[in-house]
């Protein structure tokens, strides 16, 4: 995109359906992709076809995800590996297959979409947090040896999003809120809160944010309310 309005996207997904009618309904400008991220040959493909769609690649959000509750105690091996392969590793391959592109284009940007998991410990997440953790590590070390050939790389860090990985019901948000009292935006975020601090990293606008942490958790991060102290909402019960 890189200073212009409209950008051009190629959605890429290990389901068919749902990104495939998001590309249908965007239209031209977009593009579907079945791709595995875990697949590095799948990787080179999918750059590959949005090169010749749209021409050369200079943003990319890693964004595919997947993940569980269960403590450490509990995951298998292979649970373990397969959070691990998606999170971190497929974000590794994205870096690996895209990032020389860029750097032979003269500038890029990529977005990698960690979680509030990668700011504290969490129960039940060991995992997830791990990867997400990891992908943070990743993010600082790739800035460092892309920022000076004009590459960008920043991790975003949401809390509870309404999609289906946090609202697999799909409550209501008023039906969600009470979850959400402890941190000080007091609602689960709306997926489109998210896309546009994405947005705003692999613009222009974004041209001196390198290798930063974004928090994008409605606060969550940054401490929590105790019950008894002053200055706590009367409805600080929450547990995210
Ligand atoms: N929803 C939240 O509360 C929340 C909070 C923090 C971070 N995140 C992160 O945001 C990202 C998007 O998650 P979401 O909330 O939209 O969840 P989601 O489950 O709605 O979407 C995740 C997508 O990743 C795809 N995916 C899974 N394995 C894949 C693979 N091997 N190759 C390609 N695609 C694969 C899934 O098919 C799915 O479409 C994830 O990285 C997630 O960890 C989400």
């Amino acid at each position: 995109m890189s200073g212009r309005l409209a950008g051009k996207v190629v959605i890429a997904d290990v389901l068919d359906d749902a990104g495939a009618a998001l590309a249908a309904e965007v239209g031209e400008a977009a593009n579907y992709r079945r791709t595995d991220v875990t697949d590095e040959n799948a990787w080179r493909d999918l750059a590959d076809v949005a090169e010749k769609r749209f021409g050369p690649v200079d943003i990319l959000v890693n964004n595919a995800g997947i993940g569980f509750f269960k403590t450490v105690i509990d995951t298998t091996n292979a649970e373990f590996e397969r959070v691990l392969s998606i999170n971190l590793t497929g974000v590794f391959l994205g870096i690996h297959t895209l990032a020389p592109r860029m750097v032979a284009l003269g500038h890029g940007s990529i977005v990698n979409m960690s979680s509030n998991e990668a700011m504290r410990g969490v129960n039940r997440l060991g995992a997830y947090a791990a990867s997400k953790w990891g992908m943070r590590g990743l993010t600082k070390v790739a800035a460092m040896e892309l920022g000076h050939k004009n590459v960008r790389m920043n991790s975003v860090h949401p809390s509870g999003t309404d999609t289906d990985l946090a609202n697999p019901l799909h409550k209501s948000a008023d039906e969600l809120q009470p979850t959400y009292t402890i941190q000080p935006i007091q609602r689960i975020c709306k997926p489109r809160e998210i896309a546009a601090v994405c947005l705003f990293l692999a613009s222009d606008e974004a041209s001196y944010v390198c290798g930063s942490k974004f928090a994008a958790d409605g606060g969550s991060s940054i401490g929590r309310y105790r019950g008894a102290l002053p200055g706590n909402p009367d409805r600080a019960v929450g547990i995210i």
